[in-house]
């Protein structure tokens, strides 16, 4: 034990060294004592979110289980789920079989987007409800800024809206069914229009954030008005996209100086700036590491810095629907071409959430 503990310090020292050799001095995190950070948000209403959660999206059936498992014994008490990742069910059996109480897990769910009407939303989050095996959530989000009509792939509802939504979601917070309501791939003009009719603020919006994609005017336009921002696809989608972020050159060089993972960094960078965080694993041992590892460290302004150089507004959800004000000329061509296509796909698979 001993042993590797000092073969740790050593690899640490020797890590440091040779990034030091190829960076402008002083870039090493500062030598002061590092006070403890509060592993917890508190959200406007009081209430307590743990910034680094477990994600559900693209955890396949089969296996999202014993990730949740895993991830509980681990000592992680916020889930991040949704009824478009088709594995709530799952989710839910996992949660029966832990001896964790209800009331220590935030458990988040997502309406999808063709789910607006009053009666839709109401019987959708019932579902929801009855998947995870809970009498409540602790927050419900509106999964995307779109209203398609029920069934539908991107059919306009021109009879729905999400104002009406919003109003039925405040509606089942005032009926305890929910104890926060918030918004996931709203921008900021969204927010706005939110928060102009809002009678309960969204507590949280829900977005892709990693150093690629830091959307800095939006995480400081939501936290200036007390929504928390959590940020999905943290790592980059790890090895699943060209992201590369868990290889970048800077990424893995502050890594090497902390003695500690690419993934680690890149989850520090992002609670360190008080988002919370959300990365999916289906691994025990990346889910433990990712809830324990981002707070043995802290980084420095100058690793800060050389983070913010990693900045190129690469995203990687981007579906055909998104309303981001960041696409490029070529993305719309793209888009254009591939809602036709998608339209097409989905409807046939059709995306069954209603089971
Ligand atoms: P896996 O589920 O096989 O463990 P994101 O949260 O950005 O969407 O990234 C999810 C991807 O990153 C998954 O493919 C996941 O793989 C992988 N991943 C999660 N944690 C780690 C980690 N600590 N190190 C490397 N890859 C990880």
């Amino acid at each position: 034990m001993r042993l590797l503990k000092t073969r740790r310090v050593f690899l640490r020292a020797a890590a440091a060294a040779a990034f030091v050799g190829t960076q402008t001095p002083n870039l090493l995190a500062s030598a002061a004592p590092m006070t403890p950070d509060a592993r917890e948000l508190t959200l406007a209403s009081g209430a307590k979110m743990p910034l680094i959660g477990l994600g559900t999206w693209e955890a396949d059936p089969g296996v999202v289980g014993s990730a949740v498992q895993a991830s509980l014994d681990a000592g992680c008490r916020h889930l991040d789920c949704a009824a478009a990742y088709r594995n709530e069910h799952e989710v839910g059996e996992a949660l029966a079989a832990s001896s964790v109480p209800r009331k220590e897990i935030f458990i988040t769910s997502k309406l999808w987007n063709d789910r607006r009407r009053p009666a839709d939303v109401e019987a959708a989050l019932e579902k929801t409800l009855s998947r995870l095996g809970t009498d409540y959530l602790d927050l419900y989000l509106i999964h995307w800024p779109v209203v398609w009509a029920k069934d539908s792939v991107m059919k306009p509802d021109a009879q729905a809206s999400l104002r009406e939504t919003w109003q039925t979601l405040e509606k089942l917070v005032d009926a305890g069914k929910i104890k926060h309501i918030g918004v996931s791939n709203y921008n900021e003009a969204e927010v706005k229009e939110l928060l102009s009719y809002a009678r309960i603020r969204p507590a949280v919006n829900q977005i892709e954030l990693h150093p690629r994609l830091p959307q800095t005017q939006l995480v400081k336009y939501c936290q200036s008005n007390d929504i928390c921002v959590t940020a999905y696809s943290p790592l980059g989608r790890g090895s699943k996209t060209k992201a590369g972020l868990l290889t970048n050159p800077t990424v893995t060089r502050i890594a090497a100086v902390h003695g500690v993972s690419p993934a680690s960094v890149l989850l520090r960078w992002n609670v360190q700036r008080g988002v919370v965080v959300i990365p999916k694993s289906v691994t025990p041992a990346r889910i433990r590491q990712n809830l324990e590892e981002p707070w043995s460290f802290r980084l420095s302004d100058q690793e800060l810095a050389a983070m913010a150089t990693v900045d190129d507004g690469a995203r990687f959800c981007s579906p055909p629907w998104s309303t981001f004000g960041d696409r490029t000329r070529r993305d719309d061509i793209f888009t254009s071409c591939l809602t036709r296509l998608a339209s097409g796909i989905f409807a046939v698979a059709s995306l069954d959430i209603t089971k």
